[in-house]
């Protein structure tokens, strides 16, 4: 981890600035958060996919801790269908997944490269995920417009000036009180039209988080 992600991710946890060395026999907060996500062996075989991807077949892939925050969040809102744009080679997806098996639902994920899409499909199988979610080919623009709502939960990480595109293709399938999540409101640069799409709409609430690092918008579609 870099120093400035690492001293963020401190600051994040209620740590000073400064390094703090901890003391003899305890456990680093990160392995702590490790030990605490496996707490069954469904859990654990997703976790070491993760893993393994997040060693070996990283695409432009989210950081750990923006995965973790979709898992909580998708599983928090109990959601029951999730949309994604940019699958790359799962791992977002993944984490998501992890969410979906606690809430019974089911994700859907676009990808227009096929290689990328290919891998995803094997890691969700290795991951014993593949009936959860159905893995699209093609132009994320095009193919949403053949889905069917309710959507509960959306997660944008594909072309960043097709983020507007996406919200109005999607908002009318989000229930009211879903949530979409947009990747990368820091860097890559992202479109301004999207950042005003959703923080000057009295329809949307929007807070911004991660900012320290890629950056996520989530959105709320107000009841
Ligand atoms: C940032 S990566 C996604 C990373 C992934 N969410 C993760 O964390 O593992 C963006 C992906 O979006 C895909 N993409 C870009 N434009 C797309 C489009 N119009 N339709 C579908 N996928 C697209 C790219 O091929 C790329 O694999």
């Amino acid at each position: 981890m870099n120093p400035n992600r690492r001293s963020a991710l401190r600051a994040a946890l209620g740590f000073a600035a400064a390094p703090v060395v901890l003391a003899q026999g305890c456990t680093s907060p990160r392995a702590m958060e490790a030990e605490r996500l496996a707490n069954s062996p469904e859990e654990r075989r997703v976790l070491e996919v993760l893993s393994d991807v997040d060693r070996n077949q990283r695409h432009l892939s989210v950081p750990a801790e923006d995965g973790q925050l979709l898992r909580v969040l998708v599983e928090s809102t109990g959601a029951k269908h999730v949309v994604e744009i940019g699958t790359s080679t799962g791992y977002s997806g993944l984490w998501i997944l992890l969410g979906l098996m606690k809430t019974g639902g089911r994700l859907t994920t676009h990808e227009i490269n096929s290689e990328r899409h290919g891998r995803a499909r094997a890691n969700f199988e290795r991951a014993g995920l593949a009936k959860q979610a159905t893995l699209v080919l093609g132009d994320a623009h095009v193919e949403v417009t053949r889905l069917a709502g309710p959507i509960d939960f959306v997660f944008l990480d594909a072309d960043k000036v097709g983020y507007l595109d996406y919200l109005n293709k999607l908002r009318p399938l989000l229930r009211p009180g879903g949530l979409i999540a947009a990747h990368n409101m820091v860097w890559p640069a992202p479109d301004s039209r999207y950042l005003k799409a959703v923080t000057a709409d009295p329809g949307l609430e929007t807070v911004f988080v991660n900012m320290q690092a890629a950056g996520i918008g989530i959105t709320l579609k107000k009841r």
